[in-house]
């Protein structure tokens, strides 16, 4: 297990794994690796045979204002976990490395038009473009075969496959399920930053999408009447305040009007300063190890 800080030998070390037949995978990463991400290593230790996590806070997908300084870090942390679960190394290259001109003075960007700009992109105008910024760039630095992507952050995930078509990256892009807590919150980094008040509360947001996607195996078919179901049951978090709850084409991002299995249903909400994301396609609800979430 290496921890490389420098373009120039990461490109080194992964030129030759190429030359020998060795497939690279990359699970790129802002660390604080939690068991979500490890379960993202593990698909690609499984697929890949030279697997590479990157760790890397981009400021550029932080507006001035969010939390780029108080991200939790955890370097040391991240390359054990990345090691337990297969990883060959660790790319942690400093902001330096990174963007030599300073964060302020990247002047290239890729931009996904449209789908960037609804729910996430709605609070966080700035957000996907520095996403899509930092993923081609870490792309071209690596040359994956495999790329290994939460189906938590659903948007962020439509959101690269569509770059990687519109741009031709030869990267397949690998959606892997949501990791949940034993009560069926979403596996996040945030989530540390919840009090013990609003973590109790949190597992409202999974049983919330469990009872959209009850409702629709029980026949309901309008949107509108779907998230009425979701709204309802987020209503029991006293302190969740919600930003949005919708139906979206998984592709487009497009709200739906009639619903099929795999229409997604997307949900953000607030406890406090912490925002939490969650999604379930209708047609496969949220599931923890002993069954659905209720
Ligand atoms: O999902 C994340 O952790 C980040 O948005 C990503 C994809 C690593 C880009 O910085």
């Amino acid at each position: 297990m290496q921890i490389v800080t420098t373009i120039v030998e990461l490109r080194g070390l992964l030129d030759s794994a190429r030359s020998e037949g060795r497939t690279v995978g990359v699970v790129p990463t802002m660390g604080a690796l939690h068991p979500g991400h490890a379960a993202l290593v593990d698909r690609a230790a499984a697929e890949c045979d030279t697997v590479a996590v990157t760790v890397f806070v981009n400021p550029l997908q932080f507006a001035a204002g969010e939390d780029l300084d108080s991200y939790p870090r955890d370097l040391d942390g991240d390359v054990q976990v990345a090691g337990d679960h297969g990883a060959d190394l660790v790319f942690a290259p400093s902001e330096t490395e990174m963007y030599p001109a300073g964060r302020d003075r990247v002047l290239s960007e890729v931009r996904v038009a449209l789908l960037s700009d609804g729910m996430e992109g709605a609070q966080r105008p700035t957000h996907f473009a520095g996403v899509c910024t930092v993923v081609a760039k870490l792309f071209n630095i690596v040359g994956p075969a495999n790329a290994y992507f939460g189906e938590k952050d659903f948007q962020q995930l439509t959101i690269i496959r569509r770059m990687v078509d519109d741009l031709s990256f030869p990267v397949t892009v690998v959606g892997c399920p949501t990791v949940r807590e034993t009560d069926g919150l979403a596996m996040s980094s945030r989530n540390v930053r919840l009090s013990p008040d609003h973590r109790a509360q949190a597992p409202v947001l999974a049983a919330s999408l469990a009872d959209g996607a009850a409702a629709f195996a029980d026949g309901e078919r309008s949107a509108d009447a779907l998230v009425r179901i979701v709204e309802d049951r987020l209503a029991d978090a006293p302190d969740g305040q919600v930003d949005y709850v919708a139906v979206v084409d998984p592709a487009t991002l497009e709200p739906v009007g009639v619903v099929d299995r795999s229409s997604r249903l997307v949900l953000a909400v607030r406890f406090g300063g912490t925002r939490l994301l969650d999604n379930a396609a209708l047609g496969d609800p949220p599931r923890l190890a002993g069954g659905s979430v209720s």
